[in-house]
C-alpha cells in the first residue's frame, strides 16, 4: 500500500494553489496529487496535469477542461465538489478564491478528509455552520493562512479556556502611511504593490484597505472559539511576527518566520512535524528591528465594518463579503476609486436585514442580494464620477 498522502488541490493555478504543488513537488515520497481543480486557465492547468498526473481534473467551465487531455474530467460546481470528496484525497487543500469554495469543503468534511483551508469566504461567510459540522465528526480544520497557522502553531494542545487574547498582526498594506487624502487618489497599481506577501490580486487590494485582516478576524473567532472583543489586531510592517497568542499568565507566544506562505502550507500538509522546507531561514539580527502600531480605524473603515458585521453575524459576514468582492472587482477595473471600495460595502451592509436562521440558502440568497446592491452602487459611483 501506498504510503503517500492523497492530496486534492482546489484552485491549483492560483498563488495558494501553486505554492501548493510546489511544497507537494519537494516531498514526492510523501504526498501525492489525486485530484486538482481550477477555474479558467487551462494551460498551467494542462501543464500541471502532465507533471502531477491526478486522478481527476475539475474546471470551472467546461471549455477549459476542453483543452487538457486527460481520461477524467469534470466541469463547474459539481467538478469541484468530485475533487473535494476524491475517495483517494485525504487531505484537500481549499484554495479557490471567493464563495465556491463553501460546499465542496462542506462536502469533503462530510466524507472525513481534513481540510487544509486557504480560502478565507468559507468560514467568514458559514463558519457557524462549517466549524461545528467538523466538530462533530472529528475533521480537523487546518489553517493555511499565514496568521490563523501562527495562532494554531503558539496554541499547541492549550485549551481556548486559557487563552486571553489572540493578537492578529497586519502588514499595514502598501497604505500605511498615506494620508486619508492621498487614498482618494492611489491607482490599481499601488494598491497592488504589496510591501512583504506576493498574493492574487483581490487578497492584495484587501491588504490595502485592511478588510482582508477584517475577514481574518471573523475567521479566527470560528477557527479558534475566541470571541471578538479577546481578538486585537496589531500593525507589524515587517511581517515577521506572523501572530501571537495571549494566555491567562500574562504569557504571550508567537510564530515567526520570514513572509513565504509554503511554510504554513506546508505545516498544514505534515502537521503536527515541522517537516525540513526550502524556505528561506530568519536571521533576526540581520532584520535588526521589529515594529508594531495601532491600526488607523478611521484611514481604514473597512476593519471597523468586518469587526462589526463578525459581531452582528448570521448573513452579515456574507454580506460584507460580497459587496467588498464586487467592490474590489470594480476597484480593480478601474471602474471606481479606492475609497469606495469601503463606502460601497458600508452601504450595502446597512441596507442588509438577515432572514430567519443562517442555513446555506440563507447564505447564497444574502450573497446575491449583497452583489446586486453592490453593483448598482458602482453603476451609480461610475454616472457621478
Ligand atoms: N495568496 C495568499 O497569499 C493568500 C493567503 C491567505 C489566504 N488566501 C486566500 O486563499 C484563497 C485563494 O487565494 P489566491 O491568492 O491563491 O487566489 P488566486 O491567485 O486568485 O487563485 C484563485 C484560484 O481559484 C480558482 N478558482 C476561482 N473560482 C473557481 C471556481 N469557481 N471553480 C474552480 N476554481 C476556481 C482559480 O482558477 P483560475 O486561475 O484557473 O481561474 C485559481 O486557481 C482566497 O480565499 C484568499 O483570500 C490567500
Amino acid at each position: 500500500m501506498s504510503q503517500q498522502t492523497g492530496i486534492s488541490v482546489l484552485g491549483s493555478t492560483g498563488s495558494i494553489g501553486r505554492q501548493t504543488l510546489d511544497v507537494i513537488a519537494h516531498h514526492p515520497d510523501r504526498f501525492r496529487v489525486v485530484a486538482l481543480a481550477a477555474g479558467r486557465n487551462a494551460a498551467l492547468l494542462k501543464e500541471q496535469v502532465q507533471r502531477f498526473q491526478p486522478d481527476l481534473v475539475a474546471t470551472a467551465e467546461e471549455s477549459a477542461g476542453n483543452q487538457i487531455a486527460h481520461p477524467r474530467i469534470e466541469a463547474g460546481a459539481a467538478g469541484l465538489i468530485a475533487a473535494a470528496t476524491h475517495p483517494a484525497a485525504e487531505i484537500v487543500v481549499v484554495a479557490t478564491s471567493g464563495h465556491a469554495a463553501i460546499m465542496p469543503t462542506y462536502r469533503a468534511i462530510a466524507t472525513g478528509k481534513t481540510i487544509a483551508l486557504a480560502n478565507k469566504e468559507t468560514i467568514v461567510c458559514a463558519g457557524e455552520l462549517i466549524v461545528p459540522f467538523a466538530a462533530a465528526r472529528g475533521v480537523q480544520i487546518r489553517p493555511v493562512d499565514s496568521e490563523h497557522s501562527a495562532i494554531w502553531q503558539s496554541l499547541g494542545r492549550s485549551p481556548v479556556s486559557e487563552v486571553a487574547r489572540l493578537i492578529l498582526t497586519a502588514s499595514g498594506g502598501p497604505f500605511r502611511q498615506t494620508p486619508r487624502a492621498q487614498l482618494a487618489e492611489v491607482t490599481v497599481a499601488q494598491a497592488l504593490a504589496h510591501p512583504t506577501w506576493a498574493m492574487g490580486g483581490k487578497v492584495t487590494v484587501d491588504s490595502a484597505t485592511l478588510m482582508n485582516k477584517g475577514l481574518e478576524l471573523i475567521e479566527a473567532h470560528w477557527l479558534f472559539g475566541v470571541p471578538y472583543p479577546q481578538i486585537e489586531i496589531v500593525v507589524h510592517p515587517e511581517s515577521i511576527v506572523h501572530s501571537l497568542v495571549e494566555f491567562a499568565d500574562a504569557s504571550q507566544i508567537a510564530q515567526l518566520s520570514l513572509p513565504d506562505m509554503r511554510l504554513p502550507i506546508q505545516y498544514a500538509l505534515t502537521y503536527p512535524e515541522h517537516a525540513p522546507s526550502p524556505c528561506r531561514r530568519l536571521s533576526l539580527v540581520e532584520i535588526g528591528a521589529l515594529h508594531f502600531e495601532p491600526p488607523d480605524l478611521e484611514r481604514f473603515p473597512a476593519l471597523r465594518l468586518a469587526r462589526e458585521a463578525g459581531e452582528a453575524g448570521r448573513t452579515y459576514p456574507t454580506v460584507l463579503s460580497a459587496a467588498d468582492d464586487v467592490a474590489v472587482a470594480a476597484f480593480l477595473a478601474g471602474r471606481i476609486p479606492f475609497l469606495a471600495i469601503a463606502e460601497i460595502t458600508a452601504d450595502v451592509l446597512a441596507r442588509h436585514q438577515p432572514q430567519g436562521p443562517l442555513t446555506f440558502e440563507a447564505i447564497a440568497a444574502a450573497d446575491a442580494w449583497a452583489r446586486r446592491e453592490a453593483e448598482e452602487l458602482v453603476a451609480r459611483a461610475e454616472c457621478s464620477s
